[in-house]
């Protein structure tokens, strides 16, 4: 019972502390990027191709974000992020994260990788 009730508090806790730290930061207006510590990079390397309004469009956690830039780098002639890897997937990972997705804005949650049609490549 009190192993719920302190699962239950840190949930609220990490949630709050997710929700006021997306709060904090304004937005750019050019890039539609948070401008949380490490937008900069994000905002030099991810809008070379296409631009960054991707970028909430696609939200996910560490893992999602890894493959989602492996890919491009596997299929799409992105550069090795090198030493800029760990500072921007902490970036993607802690203000686009899903659970964080500004759902005034979205119809819907993204469909999941299995639900979409399989890349041209894969085929
Ligand atoms: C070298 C070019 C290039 C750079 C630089 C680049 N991307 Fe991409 N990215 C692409 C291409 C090409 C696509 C596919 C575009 C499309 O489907 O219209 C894509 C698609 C995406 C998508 C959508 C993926 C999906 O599942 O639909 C996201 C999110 C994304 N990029 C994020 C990023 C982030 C974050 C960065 C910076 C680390 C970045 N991109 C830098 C080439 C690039």
């Amino acid at each position: 019972m009190i192993k719920t009730r302190a699962i239950i508090a840190a949930v609220i806790a990490i949630t709050a502390c997710a929700w006021a730290q997306a709060q904090e930061y304004p937005v750019d207006k050019a890039s539609g990027l948070i401008m949380a510590p490490g937008w900069e990079i994000v905002n030099y390397q991810c809008n070379a191709c296409h631009t960054s309004l991707l970028i909430p469009q696609n939200p996910g956690d560490k893992e999602v974000w890894q493959a989602t830039i492996q890919w491009m780098i596997d299929t799409q002639g992105l550069w090795d992020l090198s030493d800029t890897w760990e500072p921007v997937l902490s970036y993607l990972s802690t203000y686009y994260d899903e659970k964080e997705m500004d759902m005034s804005k979205f119809r819907r949650q993204p469909l999941s990788s299995e639900q979409q049609p399989a890349l041209p490549e894969s085929k």
